[in-house]
């Protein structure tokens, strides 16, 4: 690919009920390149010139959920579990969705060894996409997590501590712990800073007894390293008489507060009706 084909192309797309700007260059096909906006169907993830086009699509399309099983439903939220393998075109459109908010590479055509995690929103029309995160189905590193993303028309609203939420429920099913494929984005590393001590923080502080760093590991399947990063970033780690203690102070507790008061969902592992690959 040459080096002027890698500026951003299509200005915009439509996608649901939504239109959306978008952020970086992705590789569609040179006929839609230089589109000023992109037709996008948002269940099967077909992408067209015109709205006329999407239109007569839409018409025929039959899909109204991603193509794969239920894997979660909690209230209007639901996952499902997408193979690569099994499902290439609708992934690899997935991809090239997603590298329109996403700076680095990603991998676009080889979607094989891929699981893909699809959060949807249930109305009376059907599950509509809100982001998704996908997962290597041998990762040699213990990655939980290679890409993820909200639909920016979802962002800001809780979705990505969802994901991520998510992606630590099937580790801890798996019996492992995990971390994301590194390097992250500016706003994946935000997000991830925020979840890890949320969750760090409601179990230390729902914890009765004396706490080591493996038993938060065991508990949220966060890392060990990922958790003292964590409690490095807040002040948290103290040494003490020739000890390592954690202790929190007042001001992460407060800030724990008002993001407790802002979560209005959250993921419940009963939910879950889902067996790792073997
Ligand atoms: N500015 C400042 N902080 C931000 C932020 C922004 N634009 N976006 C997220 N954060 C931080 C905040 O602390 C936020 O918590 P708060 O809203 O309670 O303060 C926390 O991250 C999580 O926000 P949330 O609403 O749960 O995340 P999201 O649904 O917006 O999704 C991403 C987060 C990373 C998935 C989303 O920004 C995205 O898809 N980005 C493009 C793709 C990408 O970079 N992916 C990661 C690399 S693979
Ligand atoms: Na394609």
């Amino acid at each position: 690919v040459s080096e002027i084909a890698r500026v951003k192309n299509l200005n915009k797309i439509q996608m649901g009920q939504f239109e959306v700007e978008s952020w970086y260059f992705s590789p569609y096909p040179q006929e839609y390149a230089y589109c000023d906006t992109l037709y996008i169907c948002e269940f099967c993830m077909l992408y067209y010139a015109s709205a006329k086009q999407l239109e007569r699509h839409r018409r025929q399309c039959q899909l109204q959920h991603p193509p794969g099983n239920e894997i979660y439903r909690h209230q209007d939220i639901s996952f499902f579990e997408i193979d690569g393998r099994k499902q290439r075109l609708w992934c690899r459109n997935l991809c090239l969705l997603s590298k329109l908010f996403l700076d680095h590479k990603t991998l676009y055509y080889d979607v094989d060894p891929f699981m893909f995690y699809c959060m949807t929103q249930r109305d009376s029309y059907g599950c509509h996409l809100i982001g998704y995160f996908s997962k290597e189905k041998e990762s040699s590193e213990n990655y939980n997590v290679a890409c993820i993303l909200t639909l920016p028309q979802y962002q800001r609203h809780g979705f990505g501590k969802l994901l991520i939420g998510f992606s630590y429920l099937l580790s801890k099913t798996e019996g492992r712990t995990g971390s994301p494929e590194k390097p992250l984005s500016d706003l994946g590393l935000l997000s991830y800073r925020a979840y890890w001590q949320d969750t760090i923080v409601d179990y230390l502080l729902a914890a009765s007894a004396d706490v080591t760093i493996d038993d938060i590991a065991l508990h949220t399947s966060i890392t060990t390293q990922d958790i003292l990063h964590t409690l490095q970033n807040i002040g948290a780690l103290k040494y003490y008489r020739g000890q390592h203690i954690i202790c929190l102070g007042d001001k992460v507790i407060e800030q724990w507060e008002r993001s407790k008061a802002k979560r209005k969902r959250t993921i419940e592992p009963d939910k879950l009706d889902w067996k790792p690959l073997s």
